[in-house]
């Protein structure tokens, strides 16, 4: 299992975007940070920009909703061109739903859980998932410190997995950088957002790279 590098992008610059899209061409995905000013108390990006994105990169979009009632909105993020669109289960009336909405009109789906939520609940939805997100930061801001508690949690996740034999993907989100990625890896982590790690390194393409080394041999020596 490799071990994926996802930018986000809330740390590149929004004035040269197609720029910092060029300089995280060895990227897998690049993470989209949608924030709606209700879910989180910070405002970024909707659909419209998501599809200006899709125009911009030959990568794919990992788009992550925190946002309110992504029961209505999921779907906009996949016709706008996203390859993956996560929501949370906090703001969510109907997660199996919203899942089968965003599988049916052809994206992957994401199902994200705060750093105060647990997985074991939603363990029985998973099936309806492609990735889950365990995030590693209280969601709404770039740059904040590592929560390294969370990685009881993706470890749980990992058993889970690992004892129904599900390809679910299990992403990190927050405080990833070179220094946290290995235990997040060793947790049982295998998709890894960065935004400042990646975006605050004078060379973004050498910094995936040294973050992407860094997870595999941890992802393989599991
Ligand atoms: C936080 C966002 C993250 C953020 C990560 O709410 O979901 O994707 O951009 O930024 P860093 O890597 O700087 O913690
Ligand atoms: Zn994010």
């Amino acid at each position: 299992m490799p071990a994926r590098i996802n930018p986000s992008i809330l740390a590149a610059d929004f004035v040269n975007m197609e720029r910092d899209l060029d300089r995280i061409a060895s990227a897998d995905l690049v993470h989209v940070d949608v924030m709606d000013n209700h879910f989180v108390p910070n405002l970024t990006l909707g659909a419209p920009v998501v599809a200006a994105l899709r125009a911009s990169t030959a990568l794919p979009l990992d788009c992550h909703l925190m946002i309110d009632d992504p029961d209505r909105w999921a779907v906009e993020f996949v016709q706008a061109g996203a390859a993956n669109v996560t929501f949370h289960a906090e703001a969510a009336g109907d997660v199996v739903q919203t899942a089968r909405s965003i599988r049916a009109a052809g994206a992957r789906a994401g199902l994200a859980v705060k750093p105060g939520t647990d997985v074991e609940p939603y363990f029985d939805v998973l099936g309806e998932f492609d990735m889950l997100l365990v995030m590693t930061v209280e969601p709404g801001f770039g740059g904040q410190e590592f929560l390294r508690d969370m990685m009881p949690k993706v470890a749980q996740a990992r058993r889970f997995l690992r004892d129904t034999g599900s390809a679910l993907w299990i992403q990190v989100d927050g405080g990833v950088d070179a220094d946290t990625i290995e235990e997040c890896a060793r947790a049982g982590a295998d998709v890894f957002v960065a935004g400042s790690a990646v975006y605050g390194a004078a060379d973004p393409a050498a910094a995936v790279e040294a973050l992407r080394a860094h997870a595999s041999a941890a992802v393989s020596a599991r």
